[in-house]
Order: C-alpha cells, then structure tokens, then sequence
C-alpha cells in the first residue's frame, strides 16, 4: 500500500522518503525494480530519476519530517489483531517528531486504534501532545490491486483528523492526491468505514457460497440465477461463488471488527463469524466436488493427477497469501491425489513447496485426470481448456460448458 502512495506523492511534487524495515524490498526498490503489482519498474525508475523519492530502512533519515504515512501490515496472529507493526512503526517516527508535523496511520484496524494506540506512542517518544503540537489522523487504503478503472487517483479517499486542524492538514494532503477526500468526523468513524467496507464483502461471498452449495444439491444453476438477479437495476448487488477468500484483507478484517466487539461489548459479532466459516470451508466443498466429479467418471481422488490452475487467491494477480489454493492443496494431497499447479502471475518464491509447475498446454490439461479452475486467471486459454481436459471442475464459472466432463462448484 505504502509504495503506490509513494509514486503518487513523488508525482505531485513531495519529496518522499519510503522507510521500509525489511532490507531486501529496500534494496530492489533502490535498484528500480518494483515488486508491487501495481506500480511499474518504469514508475519506479522515474520517481528514483526525479531525485525525490529515497528507500531506506533507516528511520533516522526522517527527521524533520512534514508528513508521515503507516502502512504496516495489520495480521491476525493466533486470530487476535496484530498491532505490533503500527506500534513498532510509531514508536519509531515519535523521536522524528517536530511540532507542526502531521502523522497519518493507514492500516487497515479496528476503532479506536489512532487516538487510543497510535497517539500515545507518539507522544510518549516525543515529548509532544497531539492535536497541540502535531496532527494525527486515519485514511483508510482502499487500493483494489488489479483494478484498471478505480486506481489510487480515481478512488475516493476517506479522510479524518482528531482535531479540526488535524482534518484540515490531513484532507489538503490527500487533495493533493486523490480525485476526491470524504472527511468523517473522527478516526473512529474512519477505521470503522474501512472494516464496513470488506465485512460487506465478505458476508455477501459468504451468502453466493453458501448458495451455491445448495443449488448444486437442488439441482440449480446458481451462476444463470445471479447473473438474472443482477438485471435488477436497483437493491441488489452482484456477488459470484469461489473456492474461498483470501489475501490480505477478507480472511483478516473482519475478524478485527469481531474481536473488538467481543472484546469490548462481550457479544459475538455474528455475521462475521458465520462469514468466516462459510468462506473458510469453501476449499473443503471444492474438494468434495473434486471426488464427486471424479466418481462420475468412475475415479477415485486417490492416485489421480489433478491440475490446479491459479493458486493466486485474486484473478490476475500473484498475490497467494492467505490464498484458497494452499488449504485446497493440502486437503487433496491428503486424499493420496498427485497434485500440479500452473499460475502464470505467481512468483517462484511464493510457489507452493512441493508442488510441480507446470505450464497450462494442451498436454498438461490432457494428462491430468482432473483439472480445478482456482483462479479465472485472463492469461488462460479457456477454450483450449476444455478442449483438452478430461474433466474440469470450474470453481469460477469461467470455463463454458462445452461438454458434460466440465463441472461447477
Ligand atoms: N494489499 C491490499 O490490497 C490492501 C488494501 C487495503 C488496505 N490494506 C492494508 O494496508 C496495510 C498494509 O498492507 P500491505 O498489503 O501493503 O502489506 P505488505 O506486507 O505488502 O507491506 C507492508 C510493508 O511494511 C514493512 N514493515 C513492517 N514493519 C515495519 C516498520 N515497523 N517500519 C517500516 N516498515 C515496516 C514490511 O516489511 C512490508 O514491506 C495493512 O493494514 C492492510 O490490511 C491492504
């Protein structure tokens, strides 16, 4: 999140210096080599050229700063929040810190954690008292990686201060930026937006999956039925099943949301909960259909060579982490199943250990017994695809069916 941000400010004049503790990312991105998606070598290559942009990992160099920027991750461990990176993060800008500075968190959190996590770390190592002496706000990333229309620019960015002073500092900053600021009235409101916005996302997959599970028992088409709900011009929202959630966001918000909840109120959030675990059994459901799909064809998992296409948990992107394909890999090795994979956007240090890759040919798809549709990936050839295979089993609707060997969730 942190280095998209970056170009931006670079282009609008900032100077920018992007503080990164991991020194390898420092490295590459001081060498012009981008590991962002998003952001172009090309990009990178200019801002470095226009003098204005300096990796480091090196705090110290941020003295005297105006403006400070966190985009720590925010992870789940043991499936409590995880705010070590932001305290970490602020424990090292508040010696930096000078009055008249401004401090934004944009990691993705639960309420409360500016004014009640970030701010008195900053005061603590600073001597200084916020909203007095400096600004501190929360703007929520709403980057969707991948996404050619809503980039950094074009998507609204909500923005808010602890203080009027903060909110001013902080919205003429980011106008300077994004198309468009929407203030909120305090950090609070912000951080809740955020978690709004993907607990929606993620209780409404979790509503198609559960679906699909029962129109494939009913005998219905689930993918015919949402494409003729979302004619409705109005009042409904179009959501399409998968194997699974995964990434950085959807596994991991709402849990912040459900934790603060039970934390604080002693309830059980209890959408999120049933979302959790509808959406982290797809890949169990994706598996079971494996062994029906393959009974059809009077197989057993066992022994069969199954092709994976796509292990990235998004289409179009290498991003694997916290992806549906990991589990569904380990529940069909489990089954005595000789697993392979192919994923054209995956880098090979984030391949699956132990796993083949192999290229999506006409060969590969004919020699395997079973071919999962994980990710519908532009890159592959779906026609070919279901040409060559013996039989697919279609987690995304992608592969038209052509025969009676393709399958859906
Ligand atoms: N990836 C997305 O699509 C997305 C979208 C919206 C919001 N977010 C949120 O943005 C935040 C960052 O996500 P990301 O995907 O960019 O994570 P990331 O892991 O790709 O990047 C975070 C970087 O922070 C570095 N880091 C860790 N501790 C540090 C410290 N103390 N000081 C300096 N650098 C440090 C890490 O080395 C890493 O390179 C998270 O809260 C995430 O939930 C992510």
């Amino acid at each position: 999140m942190g280095l998209p941000l970056a170009m931006r400010a670079v282009e609008v004049g900032y100077h920018v210096l992007g503080i990164d503790l991991d020194s390898t990312r420092a490295e590459s991105l001081a060498a012009g080599i981008s590991y962002v998606e998003d952001v172009s070598s090309e990009e990178l290559q200019r801002a470095l050229k226009s003098g204005r942009f300096q990796p480091t990992t090196e705090y110290a160099q941020a003295e005297g700063f105006d403006i400070a920027v966190i985009t720590v991750p925010t992870p789940l461990r043991d499936t409590l929040p995880d705010l070590s990176f932001i305290e970490a993060s602020a424990s090292s800008i508040a010696p930096m810190l000078t009055k008249g500075a401004t401090v934004v968190l944009e990691s993705t959190t639960y309420p409360g954690t500016t004014e009640e996590v970030l701010v008195p770390l900053l005061e603590e190592g600073s001597g200084l008292i916020g909203g007095r002496d400096f600004h501190v706000g929360y703007s929520p990333e709403r980057i969707d990686p991948g996404n050619k229309v809503w980039g950094f620019v074009e998507t609204p960015k909500i923005v808010s201060g602890i203080d009027s002073t903060s909110l001013t500092k902080i919205k003429a900053f980011y106008d300077k930026l994004v198309r468009k600021t929407v203030p909120v009235r305090s950090p609070k409101e912000a951080e809740l937006a955020k978690l709004l916005e993907n607990t929606f996302r993620h209780v409404n997959i979790a509503l198609v999956n559960e679906l699909a599970i029962f129109a494939n028992q009913l005998g219905v088409n689930v993918w015919d039925s949402i494409d003729a709900a979302a004619t409705k011009p109005f009042g409904f929202m179009k959501f399409t099943p998968g194997p699974g959630v995964g990434g950085h966001c959807l596994p991991v918000d709402p849990s912040y949301l459900s934790w603060q909840v039970r934390r604080t109120l002693g309830q059980t959030f209890r959408f999120v909960e049933l979302a959790n675990d509808v959406n982290d059994h797809m890949p169990d459901y994706v598996v079971q259909r494996s062994i029906e799909v393959l009974n059809d064809q009077s197989k057993s998992l066992r022994g069969s060579r199954v092709l994976l296409a796509g292990v990235s948990y998004k289409k179009n992107t290498g991003d694997n982490r916290e992806a549906p394909a990991a589990r569904i890999i380990e529940l069909l090795t489990g089954y005595g199943a000789r697993v392979v994979a192919t994923d054209p956007h995956v880098p090979e240090a984030q391949w699956p250990k132990g796993i083949e890759r192999v290229s999506l040919s006409p060969d590969e798809v004919a020699a395997s017994d079973l071919v999962i549709l994980v990710t519908d990936h532009d890159a592959f050839d779906y026609p070919m695809l279901a040409k060559n295979a013996k039989t697919v089993l279609d987690t995304r609707n992608r592969v038209k069916k052509s025969s009676e060997t393709v399958y859906t969730l």
